[in-house]
């Protein structure tokens, strides 16, 4: 069996989940559900990220003690996979007693790339990372995505030889090795790559204690992000376990906004590890609110489980992997979404299960359909990761099969006696539908459930409608 591992950006923790969030466990999910399909083995991790400055000044802010925060906020987190319907299989948490045990091990393990230098630039706590001068000057001292001035830093800390290793970095992202997605990211990151200096990878405990200490050293603490891409691995033991089973991963799903790290840092953290370099990144793109970023202080977040609760964790997923783009900024409103819901969900799909399982029903046809097989086509556009373009393609088949009824007229063969016209039309049309469902089922496995249920042995119309209009 083809052992497949799959992983999640891990959110910081510092509130709750919004629909933002929802985008890399939604891509990653439809990925390790279509591998399974095929008979995979899949491992899927997911988790959160509970250390750095971010997470310690908004605890300290609201007075919580900061372990009490991050647990609050990791429940809340773990509700919200719950209720999308993730399949996964690890879950990480980074102040985790053994993945701070281990990542201090994969820090001893980089040690001869790491040196002690002084720091002398800027920082923002929003972004958790440190900046360039050249960024400073082009954005004019404030950081664009936090609206707050940068913060100058002057500090003894450790830093990491980026330099060991970037021919090797760009050698693997140049030649596909190490496969970006989408391709117009890959360029972006080989400039970044080519203009990256060494990368400080602690902080001075004196500035920030909240993080994983720096072993023999118990002035510092590593970097927030150090210790946080190491989750992809000390989730599945490393360095304690061998973990050439599922590692290198065949995809990591992270959002645009921190490509960066996972395309530079982490390539060269695993290399200087001597472990192999991930099969894909895929870097999705942002959801907006009528084309704007979604913040607090515009006020237009919208929170996933008001969508949830009143629609349905379908109808979330449908929307999530098919009217936003897979690589794109696309916006979620709720118009949109209302439409989507009423006209494709309710209409197309919906009202096909009702009218082919009431057709079958009331005409007492007796089903034998076909072993199912995948469409070479669904499956060439799933291992290119183009899972919006993949879900078109399925609502092409749904509404052909609506149309096929249409002009088949399955009732008028009913009412004339046709009856082997009839049972025949309608197998076919009911073999249809389930090759078509077959390709839903990692898309909307709870729909996809039901639909297999409909259509097994005695064939009942459902009672209430799969998705009731608003
Ligand atoms: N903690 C880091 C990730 C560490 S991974 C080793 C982080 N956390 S985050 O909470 O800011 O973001 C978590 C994920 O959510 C990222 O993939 C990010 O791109 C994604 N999104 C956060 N807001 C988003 C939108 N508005 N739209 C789409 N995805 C966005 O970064």
């Amino acid at each position: 069996m083809t052992k497949r591992y799959i992983t999640t950006a891990i959110p910081y923790v510092n509130g709750k989940p919004h629909i933002g969030h929802a985008l890399d466990y939604c891509l990653a999910d439809v990925c390790a559900r279509y591998y399974r399909l095929l008979g995979d083995e899949v491992r899927f991790q997911a988790g959160t990220d509970e250390h750095g400055n971010k997470i310690f000044q908004k605890a300290k802010e609201l007075n919580i003690p900061v372990q009490e925060y991050v647990d609050e906020n990791t429940e809340k987190f773990k509700d919200f996979i719950a209720k999308l319907n993730i399949s996964y299989t690890d879950f990480v948490r980074t102040t985790d007693e053994t993945h701070v045990k281990l990542c201090q091990k994969i820090w001893e393990r980089l040690r001869e790339h790491i040196y002690l230098a002084k720091y002398e630039g800027w920082y923002c706590t929003g972004c958790e990372r440190f900046i360039t001068d050249k960024e400073v000057e082009e954005n004019h001292g404030i950081c664009p995505d936090h609206q707050k001035p940068y913060e100058k830093l002057e500090e003894e800390n450790y830093y990491f030889r980026i330099s060991d290793f970037k021919e090797q970095i760009r050698e693997a992202i140049f030649s596909g090795e190490l496969l970006i997605l989408p391709d117009f990211r890959k360029k972006e990151m080989l400039r970044l790559l080519e203009e990256s200096p060494d990368v400080s990878v602690s902080r001075p405990k004196s500035q920030l204690t909240w993080g994983v200490p720096v072993p023999n050293d118990d002035s510092q603490v590593m970097y927030v992000w150090i210790d946080a891409l190491s989750n992809y691995i000390t989730v599945l033991g490393y360095p304690e376990k061998d973990i050439s089973e599922w590692w290198p991963a065949i995809a990591q799903f992270v959002g645009k906004d921190i490509l960066r790290f996972h395309a530079i840092i982490w390539p060269a953290m695993l290399l200087g590890l001597g472990l192999s370099l991930p099969k894909v990144i895929v870097s999705h793109g942002m959801i907006l609110a009528d084309g704007q970023k979604m913040a607090k202080s515009i006020g237009n977040v919208v929170d996933p489980l008001e969508v949830i609760n009143k629609y349905g964790v379908d109808a979330f997923r449908y929307y999530f992997l098919r009217h936003i783009d897979t690589f794109a900024d696309s916006d979620f409103t709720w118009t949109k979404f209302e439409d989507a819901y009423n006209n494709e969900l309710a209409n197309d799909l919906g009202n096909l299960v009702q009218r082919l399982a009431t057709l079958v029903s009331k005409n007492q046809i007796i089903l034998n359909v076909p072993e199912l097989s995948l469409d070479d086509k669904y499956k060439a556009l799933m291992e290119k990761y183009e899972f919006a373009r993949a879900f078109d393609y399925i609502w092409e088949k749904i509404q052909g099969i609506n149309r096929k009824i249409d002009e088949e007229k399955p009732w008028s063969l009913a009412k004339n006696g046709e009856t082997e016209e009839l049972t025949k039309c309608l197998n076919s049309l009911v073999y249809e539908l389930l090759s078509v469902n077959q390709m839903l089922s990692p898309f909307l496995p709870e729909t996809a459930a039901k639909i297999t249920e409909i259509f097994a042995d005695e064939v009942q119309p459902p009672a209430a409608p799969l998705f009731p209009k608003y």
